[in-house]
């Protein structure tokens, strides 16, 4: 019999991907999203240009009710639990809300779990919680300083869920901590679709690409990297999608053993700085892209970027797409989507 996965926030950027990778990998995905940042439309998509269609449920992960109806309803393997508030900027200006919905939503899910005696997860965190890193590339076990509250209710996830996975229920879980995930599904059906102004490069560039905006801002030419501009580890959409989908199989599998959790990162390995990114899009578009520097990002690191051997060595994953790939792919969902999902 297949097997049945829940996505939270499975209508999100990153969601669509992984239910899309999910539906073409054999398995049946039940979305659960309250739709307060994606559109119903992503839903659509996927089951358009993928192998089946998710069940979509409404609902908010802090709903308690909500949540024991579905496990009720469904007969649950697993869940990926991505739902949650992710604004770095926001979290600043209103960190109850990112405690709320990120950590106490959480522990509303992990309640409804325990409840019904689903027992794998995998989690949405961030290389966030490590803060500004001491060393390059960053493993799973360096210090974790985080220095947002986004970036807190993260790490506040991470024990949570560290302690619940210790408790003898039999849990096998997984923490993903993503670096830069950009990108679109290469068909252009499905993307990050941002509200109001961008505060990430990639989705910022394409709309300066394509008209929307006037001008990049580089933010920051003085930092200690070879050309002054500041180094991330971009992955591209479809990579993170396939990394779940090897977490799943390898909880599934039962090749962890119970009562346990792991931390992974997903990144390349390979950094890539704004000024790199910027000639990378002017090379996928075949056009000029409007830029001038400014001064630096408040809270931004100068390098980021991933050590990946876990990865590998537990899941038998890497990265395969360039970031040539991962410009020409958010370029071709940006062109065919000029207004995201729309309304
Ligand atoms: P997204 O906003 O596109 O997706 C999150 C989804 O969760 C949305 O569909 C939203 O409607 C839903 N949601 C929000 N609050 C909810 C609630 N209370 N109940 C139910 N659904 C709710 O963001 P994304 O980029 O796809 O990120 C997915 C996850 O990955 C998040 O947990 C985010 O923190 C994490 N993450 C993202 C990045 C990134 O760069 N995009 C990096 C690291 C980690
Ligand atoms: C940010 C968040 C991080 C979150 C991630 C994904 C901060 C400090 N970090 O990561 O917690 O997980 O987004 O949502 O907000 N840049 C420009 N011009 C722009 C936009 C960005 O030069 O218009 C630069 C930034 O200064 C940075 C790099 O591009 O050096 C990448 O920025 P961004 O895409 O926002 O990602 P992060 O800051 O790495």
């Amino acid at each position: 019999m297949g097997k049945t996965i829940l996505a939270t926030g499975g209508a999100g950027f990153i969601g669509s991907h992984i239910t899309l990778e999910l539906l073409n990998s054999g398995y049946d995905v039940v979305v659960f999203d309250n739709l307060s940042n994606s559109s119903p439309k992503s839903i659509a998509r996927v089951a358009r240009i993928s192998n089946g269609a998710p069940v979509f449920i409404k609902g908010d992960v802090r709903d308690a009710a909500a949540l024991n109806a579905l496990f009720a309803s469904h007969e649950i393997d697993a869940v990926i639990h991505l739902a949650g508030l992710k604004a770095v900027g926001e979290s600043v200006a209103h960190p109850q809300r990112y405690y709320d919905v990120n950590v106490a939503g959480s522990t509303t899910l992990f309640n409804a779990m325990l409840h019904h005696g689903v027992k794998h997860l995998v989690f949405s965190s961030s290389a966030t919680v490590h803060g500004a890193p001491k060393t390059l590339p960053m493993r799973e076990n360096d210090p974790t300083r985080p220095v947002s509250p986004y970036g807190s209710t993260k790490l506040m996830v991470e024990q949570i869920l560290t302690d619940v996975s210790k408790v003898g229920a039999g849990w096998s879980s997984m923490i993903l901590r993503y670096f830069n995930p950009v990108g679109a599904h290469p068909s252009g059906q499905i993307g990050e679709d941002p509200l109001g102004t961008p505060d990430n490069l990639f989705p910022f560039i394409a709309q300066v690409a394509a008209g929307r905006r006037e001008c990049l801002q580089i933010f920051g030419t003085d930092y200690p990297t070879p050309d002054g501009t500041a180094i991330r580890d971009y992955i591209h959409v479809m990579d993170l999608a396939r990394g779940h989908v090897k977490a799943i199989k390898h909880l599934l599998e039962q090749r962890q053993p119970v009562n346990t959790t792991e931390v992974v990162n997903l990144g390349t390995g390979k950094g890539a700085s704004v000024a790199e990114v910027h000639r990378a899009w002017e090379q996928a578009i075949g056009a000029d892209i409007p830029a001038r520097n400014a001064p630096r990002r408040p809270g931004d690191a100068p390098h980021y970027c991933a050590d990946t051997g876990k990865a590998k060595a537990l899941l038998g994953w890497q990265a395969r797409y360039t970031l040539a790939q991962m410009c020409q792919d958010h370029w071709r969902w940006q062109q065919i989507n000029p207004e995201g999902y729309g309304t």
